[in-house]
């Protein structure tokens, strides 16, 4: 026997298998105290740079273990983002076709990305009655679906699986990494798996935990009139159909500027260079923590990497005209 054939290897089996196992790190100097800690669960370094990674893998797996995504069948799906970049990923992987639904807002480089990773991407270009294109996106989805025989849905809104990714996945993680009870769990939403997901698993080893949805100013999710937003990720349109308010104890809205300012804040201080919606958590536990009981614990979801964000949250002439936007709304 050879030196190396005693060594075990560590090989996976695709880059599927790199999704998870995220690291979880206390963020002391954006919030120092001896009476405070928070703990930010870093899924930004999930290999397709999202947290997303996670929802996408398991419900194509599940699907192709029990037989409702048949075997290289097409996936449809109507998303402008990481969602539809870790389902161009899956697919791949798996050698499944996948046409992503998007609208004009979808930036150049997430076209890009998706085109790059094998997905037929289908631009609509009408906005539907509300002024956006959320209606649109789905009427081309059932019209694909009508033309495509055997293709499938994901339809992450209503999926059962989004959620059991991350009770499976990062709320299965948290439960094990963290020793102490944490008293409080912010996460942005927008289908709100992530956030169920993640407080079902830990409530089951922490009862007392309390639960902060952070949610973008201008987004209907948790009700409220919807408003100009223009931060990809974070928020939605319409009400998800998994959307469950009475697990939830406390929303916070954020809008685009105060996301962007918690952006520039993590990164100045932790060097943690994060996508909108993390600035939008780091936001929402800023003005939230001093009316706090103290000490505190409270562990914050950062779901995606800055880069996709340098056109938006790290761009000084689009943080002006937010901020020019947000003084004439509040002028109203
Ligand atoms: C960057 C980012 N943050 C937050 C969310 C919200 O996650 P969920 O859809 O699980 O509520 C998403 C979902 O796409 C996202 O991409």
């Amino acid at each position: 026997m050879t030196a190396a054939s005693t060594v075990a290897e560590s090989v996976g089996e695709s880059v599927l298998d790199c999704v998870g196992g995220t690291p979880v790190v206390a963020l002391r100097r954006l919030f120092p105290g001896p009476d405070v800690e928070v703990l930010a669960k870093l899924e930004l370094m999930n290999p397709g740079g999202s947290m997303k990674d996670r929802s996408a893998r398991y419900i194509v797996e599940s699907g192709l273990r029990d037989g409702t995504i048949p075997p290289g069948c097409r996936l449809v799906e109507s998303s402008s983002g990481n969602f539809g970049i870790a389902l161009a990923m899956a697919a791949r992987v798996h050698g499944l076709e996948f046409t992503c639904v998007v609208d004009p807002k979808t930036t150049k480089a997430n076209v890009a990305i998706l085109r790059r990773l094998g997905a037929d991407v289908e631009t609509v270009s009408e906005p539907d009655e509300s002024g956006g294109y959320l209606g649109t996106r789905l009427r081309r989805v059932r019209e694909l679906l009508a033309a495509v025989p055997g293709s499938v849905w994901v339809n992450q809104y209503a999926n059962d699986r989004n959620w059991q990714a991350y009770y499976h996945g990062t709320g299965a993680e948290l439960a094990e990494q963290l020793a102490h009870p944490p008293g409080y769990l912010f996460a942005a939403v927008s289908t709100t798996g992530s956030i169920l997901g993640c407080a079902r698993r830990l409530r089951e080893r922490f009862p007392g935990l309390r639960v902060v949805a952070v949610d973008a100013a201008g987004s209907v999710v948790f009700g409220g009139a919807p408003g100009h937003r223009e931060l990809p990720g974070i928020g939605s349109s319409r009400v998800p159909e998994l959307c469950r308010p009475d697990e939830v104890d406390e929303v916070v809205h954020v809008d685009d500027v105060d996301a962007a300012l918690g952006c520039r804040e993590l990164l100045a201080t932790e060097g943690i260079f994060a996508g909108g919606s993390s600035g939008s958590v780091v936001a929402a536990v800023a003005r939230t923590l001093p009316r706090l009981p103290k000490p505190c614990r409270v562990v914050a979801i950062l779901p995606d990497r800055g880069d996709r964000y340098l056109d938006l949250v790290y761009d000084d002439d689009w943080l002006a005209a937010a901020r020019a936007r947000r003084t004439e709304h509040r002028g109203d």
